[in-house]
């Protein structure tokens, strides 16, 4: 079987609530997505009470700093071996190859694997007014094809984008970059505060490398069942 492409998204600030969710999902999904909700609740012991349970950790903190403070950031994250971080990308180049050189030396020092770091463009949550508010350019799709390739030159490993701007991104940047994207929903679930949603199969199709899946699994009566029918959709998509 290939690996999942679903990283769970817990959003609980109780480390019990997230253990019990991790070990029913165990073999279901590709690993877990950790916010600030629950990592500022738990710190370094909350996670590795979760770590211990075999998924790999997206440990999503949008990181925004002076290239010097983001770069120790990175450092103290690095040793809790995640597989993926968020760094903010309009934090700028400096900011992004610091995070990225960090990662790497202190990775090395360890003999452990390198947490692949991740950009984040524009919040969906902001609209083009938003954009201009803040001396941002208001044209949105431009904004974000800007800080896109701004991470990939800077090195960084992939970026976390919306499920419309999947093709467009896939076809500017290429292979080789990460897309990991949320705002995704099983025709069975309910949106929730989602407005532009693609299913599993129709987000992997377009491009996307990695889905974060939140409420379907997490709100669902039975998360492990709801996990099970997602993967057997996408296998069924692909066969
Ligand atoms: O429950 P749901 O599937 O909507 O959860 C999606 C997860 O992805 C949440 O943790 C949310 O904060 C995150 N996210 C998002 N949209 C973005 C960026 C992150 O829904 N643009």
């Amino acid at each position: 079987m290939t690996a999942s492409p679903i990283f769970c998204a817990v959003d609980t600030p109780t480390i019990d609530a997230a253990r019990s969710l991790a070990s029913r999902l165990t073999g279901l999904v590709g690993g877990l997505k950790l916010g600030l909700e629950f990592f500022l609740a738990n710190g370094p012991d909350g996670y590795r009470a979760l770590a211990g349970q075999d998924l790999p950790i997206f440990l999503d903190l949008k990181l925004h700093d002076i290239p010097n403070t983001v770069a120790g950031a990175v450092r103290s994250v690095t040793a809790l071996n995640p597989a993926f971080v968020t760094i903010h990308a309009s934090g700028g180049p400096a900011m992004m190859k610091a995070a990225a050189e960090a990662a790497r030396e202190t990775a090395d020092k360890l003999g452990a694997p390198r947490p692949r770091l991740l950009g984040v463009t524009v919040m969906t949550s902001l609209d083009s007014g938003d954009l201009g508010a803040v001396g941002q350019d208001p044209d949105m799709a431009a904004q974000v094809d800007r800080l896109a390739e701004l991470s990939r030159e800077s090195g960084l490993d992939g970026i976390v984008c919306s499920p419309h701007e999947i093709e467009r991104l896939r076809r500017r940047i290429g292979e080789g970059f990460t897309l990991m994207v949320p705002g995704i929903r099983p025709r069975w679930a309910a949106a929730n505060d989602q407005k532009r949603v693609l299913t599993p199969s129709e987000a992997m199709a377009l491009g996307a490398d990695h889905l974060v899946i939140g409420r379907p699994i997490t709100a669902a009566t039975d998360p492990a069942e709801a996990a099970r029918r997602i993967a057997d959709e996408l296998s069924e998509s692909h066969s």
